[in-house]
């Protein structure tokens, strides 16, 4: 069964807006979802950094891990300098004749933590790809568990009115942006405390340190070359260490591939292009599911689209309130937006329930679309201060996104320039939007990686995509592969982002054949997923078996491949999830 993990994001371009009325933080229930018997406080703070990796026992009421804290130059050009400390995680290999050494993840954001991302699928991730290598991961530089951290706050009750306080997204209608002046004086306003809150470490929260920070991590396991998974912006970080190194490569899977050169132009802009296509998914599975199966049904894909369109616009004249025992909220226009982006990463686990939550909706019931991602948990002063610490998503994200991206205008004209194009590409432009304009007054860095993303790598790379990805479009893997010698794209007709939100036995296995033999897929490859419409899909990733309903012929495949698909997409839902009522990154 999916542990109930309420992981803060992970996703590629899921974004840092936190400026939603409530549910702030996962911070305080994570004590509770890990129950270990020590706190994070006890579990990091009981591990002193060292320059060699030195694993302890960790979590142990989750499972089988191992922590360690691993200490690299803050600034590689002054190796004598300030320390880093990286928190990493690992599920060791449970074959040891054979054994192939650790596979390093990375579960996107930026500001995504791989320590909850080992803690939630490591099993899965060792059923996928084989007994024989250690799942490792680590929370990369100035991100949660890792020290010195992106951090532009003193408390998090700073941080949760500040996010509290900058008031409604811009609108987007039609086309036409309004609003955005808010959101624009706010970022200048972040500028300045991460400035003020910056004793130097800033400028190294780079996703090219971080690469190197891997390299380094592959060496102390007593590896020359790298073996690694990277989801969502986990690509960029994939790629920016092929730029690097690209002799240091023994496999690397790059999967829901954002456009690098995009990424770190500060754009953003290339991201929402096919998002639009996974709407339309939508509502052609819910149109030919029927109304037994999809509770907002009309028989026409076009109905239900313009029913979807009138009943967010019905918010703009009269938002819906909720309120149950544990939470609270107003449902708005701009929820609204974000829960549906939010849940067109995940069709397999999420379109039923957001069809159901659209129709409820519908009668005036908005708790199911509030509470669409995650059970919002309101937020309180009282938890363990610690626990709150490293709870800062959205500072890591904007961190790690401003210090990469070429420096961003701070005239609110641009701005609004730089909007309304975006809103050409998508509806949901605004989370997009957001991230740059919280680069427009960021603390001058110094000269951003630039790529060129281009390389003769020592192994090819294996590009995934679905094909039709709300935050990482097909076309953006395509690019990317076309830059390194040999890269194949594999690609699952489906909807969702990462692959392992398009659940598919068949894309696994070709990662599996990938790791353990370094074979890669024909060129133009499509799989297809073990459900062909989402809303057809078992009742829940766990039931079902192989013969459920809409399985597509693969019975004859491992069960237990096909169990551990099942079960990663089931928990992907709310792994690799984007804007949620909570804190988002990408
Ligand atoms: C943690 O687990 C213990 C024993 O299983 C239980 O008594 C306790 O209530 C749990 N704590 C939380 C915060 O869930
Ligand atoms: C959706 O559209 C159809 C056709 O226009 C209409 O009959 C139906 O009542 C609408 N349903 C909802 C929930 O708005
Ligand atoms: C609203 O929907 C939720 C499910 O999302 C349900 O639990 C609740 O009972 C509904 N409220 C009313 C008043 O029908
Ligand atoms: C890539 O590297 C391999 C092995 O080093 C070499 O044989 C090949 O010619 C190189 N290809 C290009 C395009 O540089």
């Amino acid at each position: 069964m999916p542990l109930k993990l309420t992981l803060r994001t992970i996703s590629a371009i899921s974004l840092a807006l936190s400026h939603l009325p409530l549910a702030f933080g996962s911070s305080c229930d994570f004590s509770k979802r890990a129950n270990t018997t020590k706190t994070e406080a006890e579990t990091w703070g009981g591990i002193t950094p060292t320059k060699d990796l030195v694993w302890h026992p960790c979590y142990a009421q989750v499972g089988t891990f191992e922590c360690a804290r691993f200490q690299v130059p803050l600034d590689y050009s002054d190796p004598d300098g300030r320390d880093a400390a990286i928190a990493l995680i690992r599920k060791p290999a449970t074959t040891k004749e054979g054994y192939r050494g650790p596979i390093l993840f990375n579960p996107g954001g930026p500001g995504g933590s791989g320590v909850d991302l080992i803690l939630a699928l490591g099993d899965a991730f060792a059923t996928i790809l084989g007994s024989q290598f250690d799942i490792v991961s680590f929370d990369p530089r100035g991100i949660a568990r890792s020290t010195p951290r992106g951090n532009h706050f003193d408390t998090d009750v700073e941080r949760t009115l500040f996010a509290a306080n900058t008031g409604p997204l811009p609108l987007i209608k039609d086309g036409v942006v309004t609003g955005i002046e808010r959101i624009w004086a706010q970022s200048q306003l972040l500028g300045s405390l991460a400035a003020s809150h910056d004793d130097g470490y800033l400028q190294h929260i780079t996703t090219q340190n971080t690469a190197t920070d891997m390299l380094r991590i592959v060496e102390a396991h007593g590896e020359e070359k790298i073996k690694f998974w990277g989801f969502s912006y986990g690509s960029v970080l994939g790629a920016t260490f092929a730029a690097l190194y690209p002799d240091k490569i023994e496999r690397m899977v790059i999967d829901g591939v954002v456009d690098s050169p995009d990424y770190y132009a500060t754009l953003w802009r290339t991201a929402l292009i096919d998002s639009d296509k996974t709407l339309q998914l939508f509502f052609d599975n819910c149109a030919e599911a029927g109304p037994s199966q999809c509770p907002f049904y009309a028989p026409d894909p076009a109905d239900i689209r313009r029913n979807l369109t009138a009943l967010q616009n019905s918010l703009l004249v009269e938002p819906v309130i909720v309120k149950t025992d544990t939470f609270y909220g107003v449902v708005d226009y701009s929820i609204f937006s974000l829960q549906l982006l939010g849940a067109l990463y995940s069709p397999f686990a999420t379109f039923k329930p957001l069809a159901q939550a659209l129709a409820d909706l519908a009668a005036g019931n908005g708790t199911g679309l509030f509470s669409l991602s995650a059970e919002p948990v309101m937020y309180q002063c009282d938890c363990d201060e610690d626990a709150h610490a490293w709870a800062s998503l959205t500072d890591g994200l904007t961190t790690v996104a401003c210090n990469d991206g070429v420096e961003v205008s701070s005239s609110l004209q641009e701005l609004q320039e730089f909007w309304n194009d975006l809103a050409t590409v998508s509806p949901f432009a605004d989370f997009m939007g957001t991230i740059r304009a919280r680069c427009t007054n960021w603390p001058k860095n110094k000269k951003p990686f630039q790529g060129p993303f281009v390389g003769n790598t020592s192994h090819p790379l294996l590009v995934v995509s679905t094909t039709a990805d709300p935050v990482t479009p097909l076309v953006s893997a395509q690019k990317m592969a076309a830059g390194f010698n040999g890269a194949v794209v594999l690609a699952i007709d489906a909807g969702g982002h990462p692959s392992v939100n398009a659940p598919s036995t068949c894309a696994q296995q070709h990662i599996r054949a990938y790791f353990q033999d370094g074979v890669l897929p024909e060129e133009g490859t499509v799989c297809d997923p073990i459900v062909r419409n989402p809303f057809l899909a078992p009742a829940s990733a766990t039931e079902g078996g192989a013969g459920g309903i809409g399985l597509v012929g693969r019975q004859e495949e491992d069960a237990k491949l096909l169990a551990a698909v099942k079960e990663v997409a089931g928990k992907a839902g709310s792994v690799f999830r984007a804007p949620s009522a909570r804190r988002r990154g990408l």
